[in-house]
């Protein structure tokens, strides 16, 4: 029960020795919840470990959280208190930020949106910044063009929170809910200490979800630090499940996130600086990629030329202050979740299929493919037994089939792929074609179309906060070339 307040939704369970189904604890609020009087006020911290699986590598995890929760907290004084401890809490372990969001600003944004699948796609834009997504899903319900205009830049909102709130107030201005929101932010804002509102960001990518979270909600950044390091906000849905009366605010920090600190660097001894990492793919995609950075002028000291005839894999443009990191288009989005690059590009196919945590900024428009399902001209299916798939996209060809309750094995290859069912290996292949010379003149035809891809700018959530000019200026240098 509840499953859907926690952040991953994986929880290791395991039948006990007497046959009862066995949990390690995945969060520490819901049992204080839990256990908390209805009525009664408290304030509490921990300081506990709390046990997940890693949502892409599958790993059992233990994490040490440090948190607190103000039970009863009402009002934004306990707001004001509780994001002034977690400020603290930033300060005591190096240079942070804070982000602030608000449940109930985005709840009545969203409520435009009826349709389950529209308000996933919605709810993903704004979660990724991504305006290129926002606009394809608002054109495809043919909204007005206002909405479309004013959704697409909300996806965009970020910054110091006078200049984002006063933007917000322009944008939602059809939306008198929204305003409501809107204008606890303000009055909040306004008892805040000078120290505390020069840490803090407004940001509307900062989700929860609607049925646990109501007010603000907030995130805490480090620089260094690839992933948040604080996460909180008000749950006073959660209380009311709970069937308490009484309001809550609090918010976690994850320790084990403060040991990985990123450094990266040209020659392997200049420490972490100010410079941006770019993960750029290396191969087809990647020859396009340097060609648009050379025509939007981004690069000062590197040229096209010097770049494609070496072997070497990072190379820095001192006067940009750019640092290009040349990796494998399957691992650029890797590079960028982990914040080894502050920002990279890949296709939309990898990204589906490797489902990282990133911010996807722009499309490229670049590299244009699609993913199909192909087979032999002469093939004809055997729907008594599993379809055997050989293919670079196990992941994206396992859910396709899923949808379509047809069972599957996947044969996974690294490339080459067209071979397989040429040779008896698979049945059919899930692949990219571009211009369909590769299936052709192997007497393969396409039988399906899985989804289309193109180039796609990413980000780092964290770097688009600490690093958020340096990345605005490639987002529109691109944008301006594309
Ligand atoms: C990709 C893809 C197809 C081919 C399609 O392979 O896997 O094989 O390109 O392109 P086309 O439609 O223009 O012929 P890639 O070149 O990346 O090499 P790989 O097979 O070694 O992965």
């Amino acid at each position: 029960q509840n499953k859907n307040f926690l952040s991953s939704d994986n929880i290791i369970t395991f039948t006990g020795n007497d046959g009862r189904l066995m949990a390690l604890k995945p969060d520490v609020t819901l049992s204080i919840v839990k256990n908390t009087k209805t009525d009664e006020t408290r304030k509490v911290y921990y300081n506990e470990s709390v046990f997940r699986t890693d949502r892409n590598s599958g790993e059992y995890e233990e994490i040490k959280q440090l948190g607190l929760e103000y039970i009863g907290g009402d009002g934004r004084e306990s707001e004001a208190e509780i994001l002034s401890l977690a400020a603290a809490s930033l300060r005591v372990i190096g240079a942070g930020v804070i982000d602030v969001s608000h449940m109930g600003f985005i709840e009545a944004i969203m409520a435009q949106f009826r349709d389950q699948e529209i308000y996933d796609a919605v709810y993903t834009a704004l979660r990724n910044k991504s305006s290129h997504m926002m606009k394809q899903v608002l054109e495809s319900i043919s909204a007005d063009e206002a909405m479309i205009e004013s959704m697409t830049q909300l996806a965009e909102l970020s910054g110091s929170f006078s200049e984002v709130l006063s933007k917000a107030y322009t944008l939602s201005k059809a939306i008198p809910c929204a305003l409501q929101s809107l204008d606890e932010l303000s009055n909040l804002y306004e008892i805040l200490e000078d120290e505390l509102k020069s840490m803090l960001r407004l940001d509307f990518s900062i989700l929860n979800d609607v049925a646990y979270y109501n007010g603000i909600i907030f995130q805490g950044f480090l620089k260094g630090i690839s992933k948040p390091v604080i996460s909180g906000g008000r749950y006073d849905n959660l209380m009311t499940r709970f069937k308490k009366t009484n309001k809550a605010i609090g918010f976690a920090l994850y320790l084990d996130e403060l040991e990985r600190v990123n450094v990266v660097s040209e020659n392997s001894d200049t420490p972490c600086d100010d410079w941006l990492n770019i993960a750029l793919p290396k191969g087809r995609m990647g020859d396009d990629v340097i060609t648009l950075f050379e025509k939007s002028g981004l690069l000062t000291d590197l040229s096209k030329k010097e770049i494609e005839g070496s072997r070497r894999l990072v190379f820095g443009d001192k006067e940009s202050r750019i640092r290009l990191l040349m990796v494998k288009p399957g691992d650029v989005d890797s590079y960028v979740q982990y914040g080894t690059a502050d920002i990279g590009i890949v296709g939309r196919d990898t990204l589906v299929e490797n489902n990282l945590d990133v911010l996807e900024l722009s499309d490229l428009k670049l590299g244009c493919c699609r993913l199909i399902v192909a087979a032999k001209d002469d093939y004809i299916e055997d729907t008594t037994r599993p379809l055997r798939v050989a293919t670079k996209y196990p992941s994206v060809s396992r859910s396709h089939y899923a949808k379509k309750s047809r069972q599957v094995e996947i044969i996974e290859l690294k490339g080459s792929v067209e071979l397989a069912p040429l040779t008896g290996l698979a049945d059919v292949i899930v692949d990219i074609v571009e211009t369909g010379t590769t299936l052709k003149e192997n007497n393969l035809v396409a039988v399906e179309e899985i989804m289309s891809s193109s180039a796609r700018l990413i980000a780092n959530r964290a770097a688009y906060r600490f690093k958020n000019p340096a990345i605005l200026r490639i987002l529109k240098g691109l944008e301006r070339v594309i």
